[in-house]
Order: structure tokens, then sequence, then C-alpha cells
């Protein structure tokens, strides 16, 4: 019996015995080794569409509480890189009138390097009962969810949140509205190489475990 590809029938009983599922490796080993590679090493053939909406329904298998579905995902590939790219660079030129004459392709040349780049947008309703914070959140947790499955599928990503996406008038060419903000561009394609490692954190510096003698202690890890 394996939950990971079958879900079970909801359990009216919760005295039953709990299913003992075994370690799913080949998941463990891809989180294990997973890292994001420099935009400039991604490179061509992006996902087919059907592996683009494998992603995105992927992407959109996401905790949110209140099922406010508080994200949404604007795609960038194929001639919109240059296009988009093209007409950030005018903005670009207009905002900063001194910017040297080498940076003016500076926006295409930045979307045109992967083929596929997800722009993962988070809405939060302002209105809703469940706190905005929590509703944020889900945005992040989308967007690891699509780093994950683009890297199952073979893919390597670079999340990046650049002055497209913080920028407002920037923000408002590539499709974000009012309320709405840009929580990344996830760009994605095949690595040309698989960039070292970055050191991860030390577990002793992130993780504690409470224990009732050290709840009133100020020490922070
Ligand atoms: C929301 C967000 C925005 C980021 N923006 C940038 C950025 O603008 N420039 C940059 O060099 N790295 C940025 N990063 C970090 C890169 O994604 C970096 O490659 C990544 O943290 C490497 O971690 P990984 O190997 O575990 O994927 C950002 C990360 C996140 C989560």
């Amino acid at each position: 019996m394996n939950h990971h590809a079958h879900p079970q029938p909801e359990l009216a009983d919760s005295s039953a015995a709990p299913l003992m599922v075994p370690p799913l490796e080949a998941a463990l080993a891809l989180m294990e080794a997973r890292r994001s590679v420099p935009l400039r090493t991604l490179a061509g053939p992006g996902p087919t569409p059907e592996e683009i909406e494998r992603l995105m329904r992927l992407a959109a298998r996401t905790p949110d509480h209140g099922r406010l579905i508080p994200w949404r995902f604007i795609l960038i590939e194929g001639s919109a890189r240059s296009e988009l790219g093209d007409r950030l660079d005018a903005l670009y030129a207009r905002q900063n009138p001194d910017t040297a004459a080498g940076k003016c392709d500076m926006w295409r040349l930045y979307l045109e390097r992967a083929p596929l780049t997800v722009v993962l947008v988070s809405r939060p309703d302002p209105a809703a009962k469940v706190p905005e914070w929590n509703q944020m959140l889900s945005a992040g947790a989308a967007g690891m969810a699509l780093t994950i499955a683009a890297s199952a599928m073979g893919f390597a990503t670079q999340w990046l949140l650049k002055w497209p996406g913080r920028d407002p008038e920037a923000a408002a060419l590539v499709g974000v509205k009012a309320g709405e903000k840009v929580a990344g561009f996830i760009h994605i394609g095949r690595p040309r190489l698989i960039a070292p490692d970055r050191p991860r954190p030390a577990l002793a510096d992130v993780v504690t475990r409470w224990s009732a003698d050290q709840s009133m202690s100020n020490d922070t890890p």
C-alpha cells in the first residue's frame, strides 16, 4: 500500500492503525541534490506545453489557508521574452536617464537567458479572515513546489527578484495588478553545468528542541 500514488479514502475511525508508508528514496535524493544554478548557465529547450501544464498543476498543489488561492503565475516564454524585455529596457532608460548605453538591452538579455520564466505573483485578499501573512507564505510555498517539480522534470531553476519585480511601473508591464506583488521570477531551463553546492545551514544554528526549561530563555539559535 502506498499513499504516495493512491490517496486513501477518508478515515472515519481515528483509532485506525497508522499507514506505514515507505520512504520515496528518489524524491528524497532529488531534494538532497537540488540547488539553484546561475541564470547565465541556463539554456533551452524549455519544457513542452504538456510539461508546463504539469509543472503549473504541481506548483498550484500548495498549502493554502482558507482556499483563497492567494497567488498566480505569469509565464514568459518564446518571443514574449524579448517583447517584454524591450518594454522593460525602455522604462528603465526613462527612469535612469544617465544609464550607460551598454545597458540599454539589459532586461531583454536578462529575460532571454532562460527558455521559460514563471513570475510568481502574491495576491493576498486583505478583507479575508485568513491573515495576510498566511496568504503570503502560501505564495512562497507555491514557488518552492514549482522549483522542486521543475528539478524532478530534469530542469534547473533560479529564483530572482530584481528591479522588474520590485518597481511598480515595471511590475505593471509584467502584468501585475494593484494589490498584487511579485514574489519572484523563477527562471527555468536546461542546466549547462551543475554549479557547486553552496554551504547549507548547520542544523545546530537553525534547529532547537523545545523544552520547558528553555522556553523562558532569551537565547535564540
Ligand atoms: C524571494 C527570493 C528572491 C531572490 N532574489 C535573488 C536576487 O535577486 N539575486 C540573487 O542573486 N539571488 C536571489 N535569490 C537567491 C537565489 O535564488 C539563489 O540562487 C538561491 O537562494 C540558491 O539556493 P538553492 O541552491 O537552495 O536554490 C532569491 C531567493 C528568493 C527566495
